[in-house]
């Protein structure tokens, strides 16, 4: 894997200005170097995309939903070699970026699907008043026009599919900006997509680099952004473009709740592992993953000590190998920012059981208790793999100690009764709540998003469709109704 990468422009492959170099974060070594495109490239990409709208708009769904399903039967071909990819580039544990190329051929096979049933219109009956006799609406769904895709490193693949997946299916030309640290894994879409039918324009990959995007995100012919990433960038962008449509998919801390009720050895158990596994995976660096554990002072002191014990038996290391469950952070820095939040923690009087310790761009599987309110820890989203546990009493308490915090993505809440699970509903300030398990549980067909600062709009195929595309209607005159 040490070739050049050639990106996407308008369905073709392409070569512009010397490249950057991708490295892997775990040994450093060099995984491939990508190619920039220059700023006429961009403007031809911007150009196709722009000129192709109408054409694409007006794509049978066969056709769309074809390539979309080309995509995901590819995906599943190429499995083993693109999860190595997504291994390499971004330190992932092998078997976390098989999942994630998994999800990704769901991704595509759930868009090809939703391609063949959206947008069959809706009929509405306007003779409910004398001036709408004979009158019947008749609604459809358009795109808005071209979207630009904006992905993280996290999921290098899979939050790329997120984002083209759904523009294909509802027939809105997209230009897909990868994340720089991890570009490789959404270049090998447009392998897969090259191979299709799709209209040449309607599809680019380009990994522009980051000081070039401001101009890009004020182009007037791209009325959509869909952004993953950091809240700073994210209202940065929708602060700069008021007038666009915008999806931002941001941060969270997210909490786990453990109810009283949730109390026999099995449940503990249960609980334990699971929020040892979900505050870790991909080293933590997912914005539901589990940052904090809030658990009912009936359950707590039987609880603490399970999570630690399954914290302690991750599996660090090589993330080739396949017992490996947690690998390296994104970068040496990424480590080096989590060292500091947790130093900062302890030495405001956080009591640490587990971790604390970084060894490069790694840093260990970490657990506190006693942490202050006002550290950097307690308030910010850590993105990497330390949670902290905090007692509570009663129900209530737990519910608005997930709601102290300026994020609202996910939550779990552990406990068998229905009751206390509608309450949670209702009462959780969140994009989404999992009941009997963590907040990091994501099914992609899913509407994924966030309350308060977390973003604004969903994700999950059908709901990304929702977003690129407005609803126009048809009035229909003098028929007999
Ligand atoms: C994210 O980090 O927002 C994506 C989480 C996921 O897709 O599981």
């Amino acid at each position: 894997m040490t070739s050049t990468h050639a990106f996407w422009l308008a369905g073709r492959q392409a070569t512009g200005e010397a490249g950057f170099d991708v490295t892997s974060p775990w040994d450093g070594s060099h995984v491939g170097t990508v190619s920039l495109p220059t700023d006429a490239q961009v403007e031809e990409a911007v150009a196709a995309a722009y000129a192709v709208r109408d054409e694409f708009a007006a794509t049978p769904a066969h056709t769309r939903a074809a390539a979309l399903d080309h995509v995901s039967r590819r995906l599943v071909e190429r499995t083993e070699e693109i999860a190595r990819l997504i291994s390499a580039e971004n330190g992932k544990p092998i078997k976390w970026a098989r999942g994630e190329v998994g999800r990704a051929v769901s991704v595509f096979r759930f868009a090809a699907e939703e391609a063949r049933r959206f947008n069959g219109g809706e009929a509405q009956r306007l003779d409910t008043d004398a001036g709408g006799q004979g009158r019947l609406a008749l609604t459809r769904r358009f795109p808005k026009g071209v979207v630009l895709g904006i992905a993280p490193f996290n999921f290098p693949l899979n939050l790329c599919a997120h984002k083209i997946a759904p523009a294909i299916a509802a027939g809105a030309p997209m230009i897909l900006k990868p994340a720089p640290a991890t570009p490789l894994s959404g270049l090998v879409l447009g392998e897969l997509l090259a191979e299709t039918d799709l209209p040449a324009g309607s599809w680019s990959i380009l990994p522009v680099s980051n000081d070039k995007m401001p101009a890009l995100v004020q182009d007037e012919r791209l009325p959509v952004i869909s952004f993953t990433g950091s809240e700073t960038v994210g209202y940065a962008i929708m602060d700069s473009v008021p007038r666009k449509h915008c999806t931002l998919e941001l941060g969270g801390n997210g909490a786990a709740v453990v109810l009283g009720d949730w109390a026999s050895d099995e449940d503990l158990d249960r609980a334990a592992q699971r929020i040892a596994t979900f505050s870790n995976y991909q080293g933590g660096q997912s914005c539901i993953s589990v940052q904090r554990v809030i658990a009912d002072a009936a359950v707590h002191d039987r609880l603490l000590p399970r999570i630690v014990a399954a914290v302690e038996a991750q599996v660090t290391g090589d993330p080739n190998d396949d017992a490996t469950d947690v690998g390296p952070l994104v970068s040496e820095a990424a480590a080096q920012r989590v060292e500091s939040w947790v130093d900062e923690a302890v030495a405001a009087g956080a009591t640490l059981h587990t971790g604390g310790k970084r060894d490069g761009a790694s840093y260990a599987p970490t657990v506190l208790t006693d942490l202050p309110a006002d550290t950097t820890l307690a308030r910010e989203e850590v993105f990497g793999p330390v949670l902290s546990v905090q007692k509570v009493n009663g129900e209530a308490e737990a519910f608005a100690a997930v709601n102290d915090s300026r994020y609202g993505l996910q939550a779990g809440v552990f406990t068998h009764d229905l009751q206390a699970a509608f309450r949670a509903h209702r009462a959780l300030e969140v994009g989404g709540v999992v009941i009997g398990d963590v907040p990091s549980y994501r099914a992609d067909q899913m509407p994924y998003g966030g309350a308060k600062q977390s973003g604004v709009g969903r994700e999950g195929v059908k709901y990304a469709m929702d977003d690129y595309t407005y609803e126009r209607v048809l009035v229909l005159t003098g028929l007999a109704l």
